[in-house]
């Protein structure tokens, strides 16, 4: 995701190496280009690219860019493809002011008509140089920056946060809206960024913004103003004292905690990137008239390819082949041709064994889409189309953030071949909040009852079949324990001998499916199994299961996609508990590049 920086010194100096060493510290967010700009005098140095932020920086030589303010931004394409004209910071039409955002503004389309039709002078397709003209449609009105983001404000739709500049003034302007904005104050600068952990080799002394705060940067001063009323708010400083190893867990014990309690936010963002996507229509267009359409993954990818394939099936009539890469190849590869549409899901996009099957796909003349976390890699490089997954830098290596992520993408792009209103989804992000906020601790708690089993089964049907085995390999992953997911009609086809007395089954409950389920937890609790039941809160979960980890009302979609939070806590619980890294657990790797 993108990320921005900007500083202001007291005099000019060289700011170059400053911002490319900041945009060097923001880059874990994952980027395509990198830009920095230089304010001297009435002199706007602007450099930027497409690449990594060593290769730009060296190519354009950040070096000597010199001034008293300096912007950097990494970008990651999501309105307009990554190329030099659409990587950041963006000039204004006559090259006053220059700024840079992180974010999405989703009415970035309607936004440039206008401004074009204002005869402002529109250079890219990006939402980042949107920022820009919105502000200086109210400056060239006469009014100061502080009004003029005010306004802007109104006119930018979406979650974002920018920084801004101008030849004119000694300051820089940032504003956040959704996206994070966090000030740092030093000797003699003061500087913006996405966030804390790109500060704080500068310095420990920062001030966090809320949303719909408009931050006025001096070298040696701070003014915070509302984006509502324009009134002055007064907030002092903090120091921050943790090591940045805890700064970068945002507070949380390990990544994968983190990254669980991301899901929300990040769902926000791809629904926002799908909302604006140019991309998105002709996409579900090539799906809906595929003769045939596989959707393609490995690991906890190919558990999202199965959810998409019920969603798609149960929403939009539409049958699609879920399949794992290496298995498309023997099975399906033969028969492909170019009627047939494949959609390629990985979270890092450097799979081999999705890649390898992308290269077969693509040999037989199969139209090839991707759905990648990493805008870059070579999935993305390698498909007609790849949609992002917006979710930022996964750091611990079980998927989460991203796993969630595929799956809203599908539903989303499932709704969109229904021709439903895509709108009935931003509820997600809420409900994602809610459900940790209702099974947080109860989950810790059946954690700690059940971590001396070291054999677990984790059943599902329809939707939630999938999020079983999804739930069932975070806990192979992390705990090392032997987690089977299964369909939950299949588990009296032989598992059911395994039953002892306590013996632990996850129930991940639809609830359309709860008649078939509740025969299901007789089975085993008649014959003394735990049967733990994830699902809303229905009185026949109640009397027939052995707990019951209640999840929001939803809808039967959304509920498969909520079942999963409370099984990655568990594992994530039950891998601490059990004196294991989450984050790192053996043998396992976040990339696999080898067959
Ligand atoms: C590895 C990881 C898994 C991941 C799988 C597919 O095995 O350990 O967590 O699900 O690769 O990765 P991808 O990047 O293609 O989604």
């Amino acid at each position: 995701m993108c990320g921005i920086f900007g500083i202001v010194t007291k005099n000019e100096q060289p700011l170059g190496n400053i911002l490319a060493e900041a945009a060097q510290r923001l880059t874990y967010r994952g980027y395509d280009s990198v830009g920095a700009a230089t304010i001297s005098g009435a002199k706007v140095d602007l450099r930027k690219d497409v690449g990594r932020v060593k290769d730009v920086a060296v190519k354009y030589n950040f070096a000597e860019m010199s001034g008293q303010r300096g912007i950097t931004q990494l970008r990651w394409a999501t309105f307009g493809e990554p190329s030099q004209i659409n990587s950041q910071p963006h000039l204004d039409s006559d090259g006053d002011l220059v700024g840079a955002h992180n974010g999405n503004v989703v009415n970035n389309v309607e936004l440039r008509q206008q401004f074009i039709a204002e005869g402002m002078t529109v250079r890219s397709m990006n939402d980042g140089e949107s920022c820009v003209h919105a502000v200086e449609r109210y400056i060239n009105r006469g009014e100061g920056f502080i009004d003029a983001i005010r306004h802007a404000y109104d006119d930018l739709q979406g979650d974002y946060s920018f920084v801004i500049g101008s030849i004119t003034d000694d300051k820089l302007y940032a504003f956040k809206k959704g996206s994070g904005l966090v000030v740092g104050l030093g000797e003699d600068f003061s500087c913006v960024s996405s966030d804390l952990p790109s500060i704080l080799p500068l310095t420990r002394k920062i001030m966090r913004l809320n949303d719909g705060e408009i931050i006025t940067l001096w070298h040696d001063r701070v003014e915070l103003h509302s984006v509502k009323d324009g009134s002055l708010i007064a907030r002092e400083p903090e120091l921050v004292t943790e090591t940045m190893e805890a700064v970068q867990k945002g507070g949380f014990s390990h990544f994968m905690l983190k990254e669980v309690h991301e899901q929300s936010q990040v769902a926000r963002e791809v629904l926002h990137m799908l909302d604006g996507s140019p991309d998105v229509a002709s996409v579900v267009e090539k799906m809906k008239n595929a003769r045939n359409l596989y959707f393609i993954g490995c690991g906890t990818s190919y558990h999202a390819c199965l959810t998409g394939a019920v969603y798609f099936a149960q929403l939009a009539g539409r049958p699609v082949i879920p399949v794992l890469a290496p298995q498309f190849m023997p099975q399906y590869a033969p028969t492909v041709n170019a009627q047939d549409v494949g959609l390629f899901v990985s979270q890092s996009g450097e799979t081999k064994d999705v890649l390898n099957a992308l290269e077969v796909a693509e040999a037989r003349g199969m139209t090839c889409f991707g759905l990648a976390n990493v805008i870059g890699s070579t999935l993305t490089k390698a498909t007609v189309c790849s949609l992002p997954l917006c979710c930022g830098y996964e750091i611990s290596v079980p998927a989460t953030k991203t796993f969630t992520n595929q799956v809203v993408s599908f539903l989303y792009l499932a709704y969109r071949l229904a021709g439903r209103d895509t709108k009935e989804l931003e509820t997600i992000p809420a409900l994602m909040d809610k459900t940790l906020e209702m099974v947080s601790e109860q989950v810790e708690t059946i954690a700690a009852e059940i971590n001396s089993w070291n054999d677990l089964y984790c059943l599902g049907y329809g939707a939630t079949y999938p999020i079983a085995l999804e739930g069932a390999l975070k806990l192979k992953e992390i705990t090392y324990a032997h987690c089977e997911g299964m369909l939950s009609t299949e588990f009296k086809h032989g598992p059911l001998s395994a039953v002892t007395k306590g013996f632990p089954i996850l129930f991940a409950a639809g609830p359309n499916d709860l008649p078939l389920l509740v025969s299901g937890l007789n089975e085993v609790t008649c014959r003394g199994a735990r049967a733990i039941a994830i699902g809303q809160d229905d009185p026949r979960l109640h009397a027939n299961a052995s707990d019951v980890i209640v999840i929001p009302d939803s809808t039967p979609e959304i509920a498969a996609l909520l079942a999963v939070l409370p099984l990655q806590l568990l594992s994530y619980h039950m891998s601490v508990l059990r004196g294991y890294d989450p984050d790192f657990p053996r043998n396992l790797s976040k990339t696999l590049t080898v067959d």
